[in-house]
This record gives C-alpha cells, structure tokens and sequence, in this order.
C-alpha cells in the first residue's frame, strides 16, 4: 500500500475548493461521515474549540484557510484596512485552543505574507494568502511522509506498538504523525499489532485512531487506557510512538492527557517511547515544558461518558487536556528530516538552526 493508497481509505480532514474550507466533523466519527462547509471565522474557532477538526497539524492548516474565510468579507477594502483586519482576524482564530504551536505558527505565517511584497489591492493580497494556506497544506503532507520514512524502520516485524490518542491520518493532513511509520511499515509488508489507547475522555483512540488505522488494513487492537501497564508487564508492547501538540526547545513533549503515564510506564517497563514531531510542532521560544500553556476543558467531558451522565452534578471535576513528558523519558523525537536524539537541546537547535 502506497502512501497515496492509504489517504484513499479515509475522507480527507481539510479540503479547500473553490474558495471554500470543507471540515470533516470528527466528533461524530466513526459512526457517520459528515463534512462542513466553514462560512464565518466564528465557525471555524467552534470547529476547533469543539474538536471537529483536531490533532496538533491538522489545526494548523485549518487555521490558515480558516483565516482566508475569515479575510474574503475584507476583499475590496484599502490594503491597509484589510492587513490591520488580518491582524485582528489571526488573533481571534488563535484563541480557540492554546497547546498546540502549529495554531500559532500557522497563523504568524499567513500574516508574514503581508510584509513580503507591496500589493496593489486587497484581492492579490488575499491570494497570495490562499497561496500560502495550500503550501502549508502540502507541506504538512510531506512533513508526514518524511517522518514515516525515519521512523519506518523502528517496527521490526512481530512487534506489538502502543500509541495514544489520534496522531493519525485525521489529525494531519497526509500519513499522521505517529502513524506514518505504521502505514509505511504495513505498506512494506511488516506484519506488527497495534494497540491503540481508548484515550479518555473524548476516545480520540476508540473512535479515530482504531478506525482509520484498520480502515487500512492495519492489526489494530483497542485497549482502554488503564490496561497499558498491563500489556507491558506481559510482553505485548515493544514499541510506543505518540504524536505531539508542542515540543519546548530542551525535548519536553506536550501531548494528549495520559501521554506522561504511558512514557513512565515504558521507561519502567524499559520499552522505547518515540515521539513524531514535524518542525512546524516544536516551540523554541518555550525554553521546557513548564512554558507550555496546558488547555482545561469542560467538566462535562469527565462527568459523561459520551451524552450519558455518570459523575453526580456537584461534583468536582478537573480535565487538563495534555501532560507534559520529561525529554528524559523520550528515547527519540521522529522528525521530517531524522530521528533526533538526546541532548535535546542541542541538536534540535543543530538540525533547525537555519
Ligand atoms: O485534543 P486533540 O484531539 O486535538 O489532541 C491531539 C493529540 O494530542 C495528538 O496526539 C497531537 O495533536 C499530535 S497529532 C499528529
């Protein structure tokens, strides 16, 4: 199976036609397949606030064609107007979630295009910004295909890998970020399991990472979270590969709630923990984790399992939507152009200085 092959068995997150954003709805996944057209900025921040589109890529590139919807009611003012709206425009979209950077370096990047040229009028400015929305989204494809060919070698056959959450097809806009090595892997004829945390509270494993990754054939095998330590402790897991939401200069990797307890448990359990990092995912201004904003969602996600009701309304209820995992637990970061080894700091900075 070719990478082309793979994206062929799942309905694309992110497409733009015709000056239009199509979102695929996720939180509906896997039972129905919905897709909807974006037609204000205030409909794209609730699409990523709600997790219609999610996953630290994915947010990124629909960020940056969400902000040309939220620019086409400017097209016809001065250019002047239309750039201090882009301004604005940006900043709004970049408060709809904090912990993934790509938001915020997608969205710094579409406004850099303003500075680059003198544009004659607000029409050639706006394409110049769908322009660079569409090669934000081929980058992000190759980005993914380059971290499967680095970490494709890692899946030895007979192995059992364990991820965490959806850093998939569905969370990107190509291969996914943990989940490239995978489908490489499988597209090379490696026979391996995958066991796929359910990933409490909102089940990004049970009903995205499951789904696609047996949508393409994969061995994928469902555990709840709290049944990590036990495939560990019996042999099942040789392997773990997480995606990320932001990695800080030094390695620390923020990622999905319940990230943190699997890479203690792989280091107990002397199992390699992988994580897959593009470059448009590692913050070097945030020095470690402790600089990285960690999201709090609402209580009703942990008070319901799904729309039924199984904590009493009184009670008290936190939901920190990521962790943050020391880089001392991290045995390598899957990255575009390698895989990338302890001192972090340095030679992240090495393999990014330019
Ligand atoms: O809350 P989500 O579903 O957006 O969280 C997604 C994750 O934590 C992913 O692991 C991360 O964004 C990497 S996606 C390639």
């Amino acid at each position: 199976m070719t990478p082309s092959d793979v994206l062929k068995t799942l309905p694309a997150a992110i497409r733009w036609q015709d000056d239009k954003l199509t979102l695929l709805d996720q939180t509906r996944l896997p039972h129905e397949i919905v897709f909807e057209v974006q037609e204000t900025p205030e409909q794209v921040w609730q699409s990523i606030l709600e997790l219609k589109v999610r996953g630290a890529p994915a947010i990124g590139v629909a960020a940056a064609y969400g902000l040309c919807v939220a620019m086409q009611p400017f097209i016809g003012a001065g250019v002047g107007d239309f750039v201090d709206a882009l301004a604005d425009q940006a900043a709004y979209l970049n408060s709809s979630r904090p912990t993934a950077v790509n938001l915020g370096w997608a969205l710094r990047r579409m406004q850099r295009v303003a500075g680059e040229e003198d544009f004659d009028n607000s029409q050639s400015l706006y394409e110049r910004l769908v322009a660079e929305a569409q090669a934000i989204h081929q980058e992000d494809i190759a980005l993914c295909e380059g971290m499967g060919r680095h970490g494709e070698s890692l899946i030895k056959p007979g192995m059992g890998v364990l991820t965490h959450c959806n850093a998939g097809a569905l969370a990107t806009t190509g291969l996914g970020t943990a989940t490239a090595p995978m489908y490489l892997a499988h597209g090379n004829g490696v026979p391996f399991k995958v066991f796929a945390d359910e990933t409490r509270p909102l089940l990004q494993g049970a009903r995205l990472t499951a789904w696609e990754l047996a949508e393409a054939g994969i061995d994928v095998t469902l555990i709840t979270d709290n049944m990590a330590a036990h495939m560990m402790a019996t042999g099942q897991i040789d392997l773990v590969i997480t995606g990320t939401d932001r990695v800080a200069a030094n390695g620390d990797v923020a990622n999905k709630i319940g990230t943190l307890g699997v890479a203690v448990l792989a280091n107990y359990f002397k199992i390699p923990f992988y994580v897959a990092c593009p470059a448009s995912t590692i913050d070097f201004e945030a020095m470690d984790g402790s600089q990285i904003p960690i999201e709090e969602r609402e209580a009703k996600e942990v008070s319901h399992f799904s729309t039924a009701q199984v904590a009493l309304d009184n009670t008290q209820i936190r939901n920190p939507a990521f962790d943050i995992t020391p880089n001392k637990l991290v045995s390598g970061l899957i990255t575009e152009q390698g895989i990338v080894r302890a001192p972090y700091l340095e030679n992240l900075q090495k393999q990014y200085q330019s």
